[in-house]
């Protein structure tokens, strides 16, 4: 093996996850109610209809053996070798919606210090992976960056670039392509790109990057030709409506954040306005543009929000942070932010605050939030999978990580169930009543290097369904965390396999698969048509493979699974694609779906189920069919409204909800102070008692407490539009950054160390990292910033990463270190 040999990584990218679809379907007897809701009551309230019992899961009791399973799959089941050493690093991107095209970009790079060498290898694949063709005459063998050479577009046109170096011959290469990767035309760039293509996804011919000289480039003709609209750019993000927002510095210094400018532009660099000074960071999310801003003369930032694209803003009223804290937006969607602000000190928590719908008044939600500044990761995890629910961890009083959800979109936190079937013996140990919560493992836990391969996995198309690692506290399920399953948004819990397991929801949720968690290699699948409970398995070779990872095509609607790996000694990567198709024998007909009322806790109630002023009755599959959802699947739901009551207020500012209380009281420290923030400039009091409505929230009547904003005539000034007034400090502050930066980078060079001393020369042969790094092309995505390090952004529309570290023999290795996305401001 030679000395460049340490280096494997298999990388998954794929095109971005579509909307959630709640019109059209099958079922034309039911009223659709998107958006409509009011009048009609009586037939809109739901008639409930029981599921059919749980079973105990992991493939217990009521559990039956489905026949033909191992003949139907076996004649259903491809294996593809590609004929390229495993010694270097594979990507893989879906091209289209429902295409069935893959692209597989493998490449080898001898890892000299500073000089780049390389070749690619592309295949293309037309029928989920099943088999793929060598199209590398395409690219001529020019060397693509695994990290940020593929850009896909990200409405689905099958435009596809790759950037090619090609310095031995001088300058860099795009190859281009807008028919799924069928054939591609190739451009000399005039620059050296430092980050991905960007596409506008407003008008994917129309693209964006930046180069190592920190010059911002636009293309309007789908690369073909690009010029340089202006210089000095720290961070760049296409906005909606085709504008284009940037951070940069007349210095040409990027390391001097809270002197940056954020300018934008809405004709594609004719025009450019400043839209604020002293910026520090920005995100857009949402209908929100953030920036956090330095404020007088000291060292501390504050957020300012706008709404209308940077034109006016406002002060959030939030605490400040100093150059060793952070904020970070956690959420945003159109209605409301999660923002975490960290604690002052090294805590590793910090607090959540969420937002009115002006992004202006924050309240309290979660304190004591794990979000650890030398990792920066924290468990918040979206549930795609059912409205209103977001899950975390907290660091108890005891120094313990404890999982808590919301089903509210953050008025209230609580910690999660216990498993019904889970084995935990609560009578041992008195003086530790919590031992048998369930904890559920997240990012968290993947950056602490526990045996956690995936995070927790949930689509918007398969309601209510969340599949996660966790465990019940005790030794050895923390060390070794079985999969859990929730089939309701998370209010209850079933343990569903034994161990560590990559999992994959394929078929809307009518079919998931896992396979397990080992360094020895594998010949199982497991798999599921009942969300869960009873597992079946196939073995789908004889020739056991070292697996790296699972893919399928992202939107959760395929019925093609893809396992990634290598046979014995390392030489070839091999794809082995399983179609279940055989398996669901028959489309889903009307009687295999049965209605279920979403937040349901208390079946009596006639406020059962409402969440945010309505409740939503979907149609869901019976867990006991054995059938096909399809392709055109589209969730079936309707509406009926609520009534407001205490659940539709967030607690206002100044106020917060104790523990186990539905009710708002004052915080101590906000107390008999008047309650001033600032708005559009002045000053304006709040007068409340203490609850402000869920922006979400389409309640009527009910419970409708005073709330008043008093305009106080009084100016109050943010500095968002101050140019350069207060840069006397300067000096000290840069100072201050740069040993911040110095004392960054040194923190990051001893990780780094560390962790090549503990994988790479530490005698451990193969680790294998997953990182999922799910985007979603929604309006209401979110685009990160990283309070660190902005080159290291790929924001455009890869979807995952599968990695595999071969440790080197020899010395020289090197250490192929992802970073995570962050939304750090
Ligand atoms: C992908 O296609 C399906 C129908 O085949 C559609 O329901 C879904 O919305 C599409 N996804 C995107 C992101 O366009
Ligand atoms: C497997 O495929 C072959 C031909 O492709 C076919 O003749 C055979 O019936 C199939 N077997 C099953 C069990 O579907
Ligand atoms: C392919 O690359 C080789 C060497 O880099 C070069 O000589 C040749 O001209 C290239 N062919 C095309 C079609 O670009
Ligand atoms: C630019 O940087 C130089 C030193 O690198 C410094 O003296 C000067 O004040 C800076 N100018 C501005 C506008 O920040
Ligand atoms: C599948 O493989 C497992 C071991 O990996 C073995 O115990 C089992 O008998 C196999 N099943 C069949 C049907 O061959
Ligand atoms: C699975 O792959 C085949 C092509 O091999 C394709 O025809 C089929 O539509 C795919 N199934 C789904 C549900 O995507
Ligand atoms: C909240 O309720 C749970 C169970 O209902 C209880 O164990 C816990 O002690 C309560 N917390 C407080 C602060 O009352
Ligand atoms: C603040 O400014 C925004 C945008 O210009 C405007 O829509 C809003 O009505 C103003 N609010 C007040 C209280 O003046």
């Amino acid at each position: 093996m030679i000395s460049a040999s340490c280096i494997l990584a298999l990388g998954l990218f794929s095109s971005a996850l579509g909307k959630h679809q709640y019109e059209g379907g099958k079922f034309s007897h039911l009223r659709r109610l998107q958006g409509e809701l009011g009048g009609d009551e009586e037939r809109l309230i739901p008639e409930r209809k029981e599921l059919p019992k749980r079973s105990a899961g992991l493939n217990e009791q009521t559990c039956t053996a489905l026949p033909g399973v191992e003949s139907a799959l076996l004649n259903d089941t491809s294996t593809f070798t590609f004929k390229v050493q495993t010694l270097g690093s594979l990507s893989l991107a879906w091209v289209g919606n429902g295409s069935g095209v893959l692209l597989v970009l493998t490449t080898f790079q001898v890892p000299l210090f500073m000089i780049r060498f390389g070749q690619s290898n592309l295949y293309r694949s037309e029928d989920y992976g099943k088999t793929f063709k060598d199209v590398t005459h395409l690219i001529n063998h020019t060397f693509i960056q695994t990290e940020f050479g593929i850009a896909i577009s990200p409405d689905h046109s099958g435009k596809v670039i790759l950037s090619g170096d090609v310095s031995d011959v001088g300058g860099f290469r795009l190859f281009r392509s807008q028919d799924f990767g069928l054939t591609f035309v190739s451009t000399d760039l005039p620059f050296e790109p430092l980050i991905q293509i960007l596409y506008n996804p407003g008008d994917c011919n129309k693209l964006l990057t930046l180069s190592i000289m920190m010059d911002l480039w636009l293309s309007e003709d789908f690369g073909a030709t690009w010029r340089k609209i202006h210089d000095s750019v720290c961070l760049v993000r296409w906005g909606p409506k085709n504008s284009i927002y940037f951070t940069t510095n007349n210095n040409g210094s990027c390391n001097d954040k809270g002197m940056l400018h954020l300018r934008k532009t809405f004709d594609y660099g004719k025009s450019f306005h400043t839209i604020a000074t002293r910026v520090y960071s920005f995100v857009l999310g949402g209908r929100f543009v953030f920036a956090s801003i330095m404020t007088g003369t000291s060292t501390e930032r504050m957020i300012h929000v706008s709404v209308d694209g940077g034109e006016t803003w406002n002060m959030a009223q939030l605490p400040t942070v100093t150059h060793e804290q952070f904020y970070s937006i956690l959420a945003a969607n159109q209605d409301v932010i999660f923002m975490h602000v960290d604690d002052p000190g090294d805590s590793g928590v910090g607090t959540i605050y969420v937002s009115d719908d002006r992004g202006t008044v924050f309240s309290k939600s979660l304190e004591r939030h794990l979000y650890t500044t030398t990792g920066s990761d924290t468990d918040f995890t979206v549930i795609h999978s059912l409205r209103g629910v977001y899950m975390t961890s907290v660091l108890a009083d005891d120094g313990t990580v404890e999982t808590v959800i919301t089903y509210d979109q953050g008025a209230k936190w609580q910690r999660l169930r216990r498993p019904e079937n889970s084995h935990c013996n609560t009578d041992t140990s008195t003086n530790r009543p919590n031992r048998c919560r369930l904890h559920i493992h997240a990012s968290y836990s993947t950056t602490m290097k526990m045996n956690v391969p995936m995070l927790p996995l949930s689509q918007p198309s398969a309601v209510g369904l969340i599949l996660a690692h966790g465990s019940v506290e005790d030794a050895d399920s923390v060390l070794f965390p079985d999969v859990y399953v929730s089939d309701d948004g998370g209010y209850s819990w079933m343990l569903a396999l034994k161990g560590p397991h990559h999992y994959a929801i394929l078929d809307s949720g009518g079919l998931l698969v896992a396979v397990e968690h080992t360094n020895l290699p594998v010949s199982q699948i497991k798999f599921s048509t009942d969300e869960g409970q009873c597992w079946h398995t196939y073995n789908f070779t004889n020739d056991p493979l070292h697996f790296s990872g699972m893919d399928s095509e992202p939107g959760s609607r395929s019925m093609n699974v893809s396992l990634w790996g290598y046979r014995k000694d390392f030489s070839k990567w091999v794809v082995i694609t399983i179609d279940f198709r055989k398996l669901l024998t028959r489309d889903c007909t009307e009687g295999d779906y049965v209605q279920w009322l979403a937040h349901s806790s208390d079946t009596t109630g006639s406020n059962d189920g409402c969440l945010l002023g309505y409740k939503e009755t979907f149609l869901r599959l019976r867990k006991g069919s054995v059938c096909w959802n399809g392709r055109d699947y589209a969730v079936t739901k309707r509406l009926s409204p609520c009534p407001c009551t205490l659940d539709d207020y967030h607690c206002d500012f100044g106020y917060y909800r104790p523990e186990n209380s539905s009710e708002c009281v004052e915080q101590e420290e906000l107390k008999d102070r008047p309650l001033e923030f600032c708005l559009n400039g002045t000053t304006e009091q709040l007068q409340t008692s203490g609850y402000r409505k869920i922006p979400s929230s389409q309640c009527e009547g009910g419970f409708q407490p005073v709330r008043k904003e008093t305009d106080l005539r009084k100016m109050c000034t943010s500095n968002a539009l101050i140019p350069y007034s207060l840069i006397e400090n300067s000096s000290t502050n840069t100072a201050l950054i740069v040993m911040v930066v110095i004392a960054i980078l040194l923190t990051s060079a001893v990780a780094g160390v560390w962790l090549v001393k503990k994988y790479v020369c530490g005698g451990r042969f193969l680790v294998h990292r997953y990182s999922v790094m799910r985007e979603h092309a929604e309006a209401n995505k979110i685009e990160g910033v990283d309070d660190v390090d902005p080159h290291y952004l790929c924001p455009s529309t890869h979807v995952c990463v599968i990695s595999s570290v071969l440790a080197g023999m020899l010395a020289g290795c090197l250490f192929y270190y992802l970073r995570w996305k962050k939304y750090n401001i």
